[in-house]
Order: C-alpha cells, then sequence, then structure tokens
C-alpha cells in the first residue's frame, strides 16, 4: 500500500492519502511522477538488464526522462554500513538528473519539500517514483532497511547527491515512526512489506 502524507513547515502531520488517483494529483503538483509496474525478474541489474525487463514501462515515462543506465540497489537488515549510509539519504539534497527508483521489494520512504511543507512518500514493491532534477528531497528506509529496487538515470554522474543545507523539522517522523502511525490510522495490522 503506498501513502503520501502532507506535513505543514514543522514537519506536523497534516493530509493522509492511501488512494492512488489522490497520491498521483497531489504528487503532480509537486512535480513529482509516481505509479506502479508489474514486479518482475530483471536478470542482472545493469541497464541492459533493466530495459529488457522494463523496457515498455520505461518508454512510457514522463518524455523528459530519458534512461541510458541503470543499478540495482539492494539492502538488508543488518547491512554494514547502512547508518551511515542511512544518514546520508536522510540529509536533504538535490541531484542533477532526475532520480528514479522502481520498487521490487520491501519498502522505502521519500521527502519532497515542496512548497509550505513536505510531501512523504511511502513506496513498495511495485511503486515507481520519478523526482526530476533539482527536487530538494530525503530519503529513509528505517533502522532495519530492507528494499531491492532499481536506480534509473539519465545521466550516470547526475545522480551525485548535492546537500541544500536544509534542516528536516524534527517532527518529521523517520520511516519507522512513519509506518507505525500510517498503521495506527488506517488500521493495518500486518507488517507493510
Ligand atoms: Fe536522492
Amino acid at each position: 500500500m503506498a501513502a503520501l502524507v502532507c506535513f505543514d513547515a514543522e514537519g506536523r502531520w497534516q493530509d493522509t492519502l492511501v488512494c492512488d488517483h489522490l497520491i498521483g494529483r497531489a504528487l503532480a503538483q509537486a512535480g513529482v511522477a509516481w505509479g506502479r509496474w508489474p514486479v518482475r525478474e530483471v536478470d542482472g541489474s545493469d541497464a541492459a538488464a533493466v530495459r529488457a525487463a522494463y523496457g515498455e514501462e520505461i518508454a512510457a515515462l514522463p518524455g523528459h526522462f530519458e534512461v541510458r543506465s541503470a543499478d540495482r540497489v539492494r539492502v538488508a537488515p543488518g547491512q554494514p554500513g547502512w547508518p551511515a549510509l542511512r544518514a546520508q539519504f536522510l540529509t536533504e539534497h538535490t541531484h542533477a538528473d532526475a532520480e528514479i527508483r522502481f520498487f521490487l521489494e520491501g519498502a522505502g520512504l521519500f521527502y519532497v519539500r515542496s512548497g509550505e511543507g513536505y510531501a512523504g512518500l511511502l513506496c513498495e514493491a511495485g511503486d515507481w517514483v520519478a523526482l526530476p532534477a533539482g527536487t530538494t528531497h530525503a530519503f529513509d528506509a528505517g533502522a532495519e532497511p530492507d528494499f531491492d529496487a532499481l536506480r534509473l538515470f539519465a545521466d550516470p554522474q547526475g545522480w551525485v547527491a548535492q546537500p541544500t543545507g536544509h534542516v528536516l523539522p524534527a517532527a518529521l517522523p523517520l520511516f519507522d515512526d512513519f509506518v507505525e502511525r500510517l498503521l495506527e490510522m488506517t488500521g493495518h495490522e500486518a507488517e507493510v512489506d
């Protein structure tokens, strides 16, 4: 279940959207494209393998995203180096290239700063998201991360993170708190993944 939560400038939880149509519309207002692809086996992790499995879907991405390279990121609970990587992801940044992610397994939380507040997008297996170049954003996958995602690039050099220097409000919930609150609100008892 993907979800989008709108937060105010202080990081206070406002609207919760779990309807695909509303999620897509709200993200479009922030310039972000989002959708679902079927989850398929990807034989390898380079651009050719990704294009072989998802060529049709990639071709249907909004026109300004041209995928010239790709890789695959798998992060499992207890993975060494995760705390440092997590801190990097959680530091608000931009890229000179679009950031396109497709989740094959697991889940991750994107924060996009837009207008007067923040949009928190929880992506799960089957969700893709495309943040245009220059989008101010951060990412978290919790204390025990567990995801497998494809990363698609138009410019292999362009995804280097440029920190914005903007500090996210302390009230903005990280992945684990976000999921816990979302499950409380929606009455789900099962694990998100
Ligand atoms: Fe990023």
